[in-house]
C-alpha cells in the first residue's frame, strides 16, 4: 500500500477543479508572463533557486507511490520538468536494506535511488515513526548508502544524535569535506534535499503515527523533523510536505499552522502543502484558499503548493491564485509529461503544444525501456515490467484519437512485444 490505498476508486474522485472561487478565469499565458518579468527566463522564485540551483522553473513532479520510480522521473525531465521527488519510503524499509524489501508497504528501495546522471536534480522523501530512525533514514539517503554498511545503518538509528557531517570524515577526506562545504551532497550524484512525509493518509502501523498522522500529535513531528533537520548536512535542504489540516475542526486546523511555523523555526527550507485533509484522503476537491492565506500571511516563506493540478492551465492559476513560489504537479502528469513542456511553452511565450501520435509513440517506447532498466533486478523483469506499465499506458491512452480502444488494449499488456504491438497497431510503429 502506499500513499494511495489499492482500491483508489473508494479514495479519489474523477479529476475536478480545486475550490478556488474565480481562479477558472485567471489566464495562464498572462501569468507565465508575468513571472519571467518578475523573476527572468523560468519564472522560479530566485530564494528557490539559490537552496538549488536546478530548481529553474516553478513545479516540478510529485513523489506518487507506485508510479514515480526513475523511468517516469527521467521522462518528466526529457519534458522540461526542473526537479523530481521520489515516493514516500519509510525510515525502517530504509534501514533494513535488503532485507526490508518484502515487508515494504511502501516504496521500494529501486524506485528510490537516482536514476543514473539524468535523475537529477532529485529529492528524495522520508516517513516514518521515529525521529532517530528517520535521522538515520535521511542519513542513508543523503550519503546513498556509501559511506558505511548495513549495520552501522542501523546503529546510527540507536544513537542518540545521529549526524551525517560527523561520520564523513571531514578533515580526513577532503573531497567530502569539500563537496559539503561547497553546498553540494557529502556523495556525488546524490539527493538534492530530503523531504519529510506529514501528508499520506496511509494508516497507521503499530498505533504508531506517521505520514499525515502526525498532524494529530505535532509535538512528535516537531522532534522528527528536528532529528532530521540536526543529521543531514546543512548545505542540503529538508523540506515538508503537509496536508492542510487533518481534518476541518479548529483544533485540528491549529495543529497544522504550529507545525507549519515550527517546520520553518527548524531550519526547513519549505513546506508543500496539499490542500486536502488527511481525513479526506483523495476524495472530493482540494481547497486553495488555506494555501493563499498561508502565503499572505507569510510572506517571507517558501510555500509550494499541491492539490488539483490536472493540466498546465492550473499550475500557472494556482501560482497566480495562491502565491506559491512552485507547483507539485501528482496526477496530473501520470501518462502526461508533456504538461511539463506546456508549461515551459508558457515560460517562453508560445501555444502549448499537444503531443502528436509520434511523440506519444516516442514516449512510450522510452518510458517501457527505462522501466525495464529500473527492474533489472526483478525475477521476471519484462513480466514485471509489463504488469507495471499498464496503469501509465491507459493514462496515456488519453491523448489518443481512439483513447478507449487503446486504453483497453494497454490492460492486457504481458511483456514488451504485446506493448509493441499495440504501439504498432494504434501508433504506427514498425516492429523492432
Ligand atoms: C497514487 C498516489 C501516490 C502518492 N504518493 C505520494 C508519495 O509517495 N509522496 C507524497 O508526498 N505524495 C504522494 N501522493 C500525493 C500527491 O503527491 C499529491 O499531493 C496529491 O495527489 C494531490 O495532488 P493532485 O490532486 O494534483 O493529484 C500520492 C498521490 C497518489 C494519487
Amino acid at each position: 500500500m502506499g500513499c494511495q490505498s489499492n482500491s483508489s476508486s473508494q479514495n479519489a474522485t474523477p479529476p475536478a477543479f480545486a475550490i478556488a472561487d474565480g481562479a477558472q478565469e485567471l489566464d495562464p499565458s498572462a501569468i507565465a508572463s508575468d513571472l519571467v518579468d518578475r523573476f527572468g527566463p523560468g519564472g522560479m522564485d530566485p530564494r528557490v533557486k539559490a537552496l538549488i540551483p536546478g530548481f529553474d522553473a516553478p513545479f516540478f513532479q510529485a513523489g506518487l507511490a507506485g508510479y514515480s520510480d526513475a523511468a517516469m522521473r527521467i521522462i518528466a525531465r526529457r519534458h522540461g520538468c526542473p526537479i523530481c521527488v521520489t515516493e514516500a519510503l519509510l525510515d525502517r524499509t530504509l534501514l533494513d536494506g535488503g532485507k526490508g524489501f518484502a515487508k515494504a508497504d511502501l516504496g521500494e528501495i529501486h524506485d528510490n535511488v537516482p536514476g543514473g546522471d539524468e535523475d537529477h536534480p532529485l529529492i528524495g522523501q522520508i516517513m516514518g515513526s521515529d525521529p532517530a530512525e528517520m535521522a538515520a533514514a535521511a542519513i542513508k539517503m543523503i550519503e546513498q548508502g556509501k559511506l558505511r554498511s548495513n549495520k552501522e545503518y542501523r546503529k546510527l538509528a540507536e544513537s542518540d544524535e545521529p549526524r551525517a557531517t560527523s561520520h564523513l570524515g571531514l578533515g580526513e577526506d577532503a573531497d567530502h569535506a569539500t563537496r559539503v562545504a561547497s553546498g553540494q551532497s557529502p556523495v556525488p550524484s546524490s539527493f538534492a534535499a530530503i523531504d519529510v512525509n506529514l501528508a499520506c493518509p496511509v494508516k497507521k502501523i503499530s498505533k504508531k503515527s506517521r505520514g499525515g498522522h502526525w498532524l494529530r500529535e505535532p509535538e512528535g513531528a516537531i522532534e522528527i523533523l528536528q532529528a532530521v533537520r540536526d543529521a543531514v548536512p546543512d548545505s542540503i535542504p529538508v523540506t515538508v510536505k503537509m496536508r492542510r489540516s487533518y481534518d476541518d475542526t479548529p483544533e485540528m486546523k491549529q495543529n497544522f499552522l504550529y507545525l507549519f511555523d515550527a517546520a520553518y523555526d527548524l531550519g526547513c527550507a519549505w513546506v508543500v502543502v496539499h490542500g486536502r485533509t488527511v481525513e479526506q484522503k483523495y476524495v472530493g476537491p482540494s481547497r486553495w484558499d488555506p494555501l493563499k492565506e498561508l502565503v499572505d500571511r507569510n510572506p517571507e516563506r517558501i510555500i509550494m503548493g499541491s492539490g488539483d493540478v490536472w493540466d498546465v492551465n492550473q499550475i500557472f492559476r494556482m501560482i497566480a491564485y495562491t502565491g506559491v513560489s512552485g507547483v507539485s504537479v501528482a496526477r496530473g502528469c501520470i501518462g502526461n509529461p508533456w504538461i511539463f513542456r506546456q508549461a515551459r511553452d508558457l515560460l517562453e511565450g508560445r501555444e502549448p503544444r499537444e503531443p502528436t501520435i509520434g511523440e506519444q509513440r516516442a514516449v512510450l517506447e522510452q518510458h517501457f525501456e527505462l522501466a525495464l532498466a529500473v527492474n533489472k533486478n526483478f525475477r521476471d523483469p519484462e513480466l514485471h515490467t509489463a504488469k507495471n506499465m499498464r496503469k501509465f499506458g491507459i493514462k496515456f491512452a488519453a491523448h489518443h484519437p481512439q483513447a478507449l480502444e487503446v486504453k483497453k488494449s494497454f490492460i492486457y499488456v504481458k511483456s514488451l512485444d504485446d506493448w509493441e504491438e499495440i504501439l504498432k497497431k494504434y501508433y504506427g510503429m514498425q516492429p523492432i
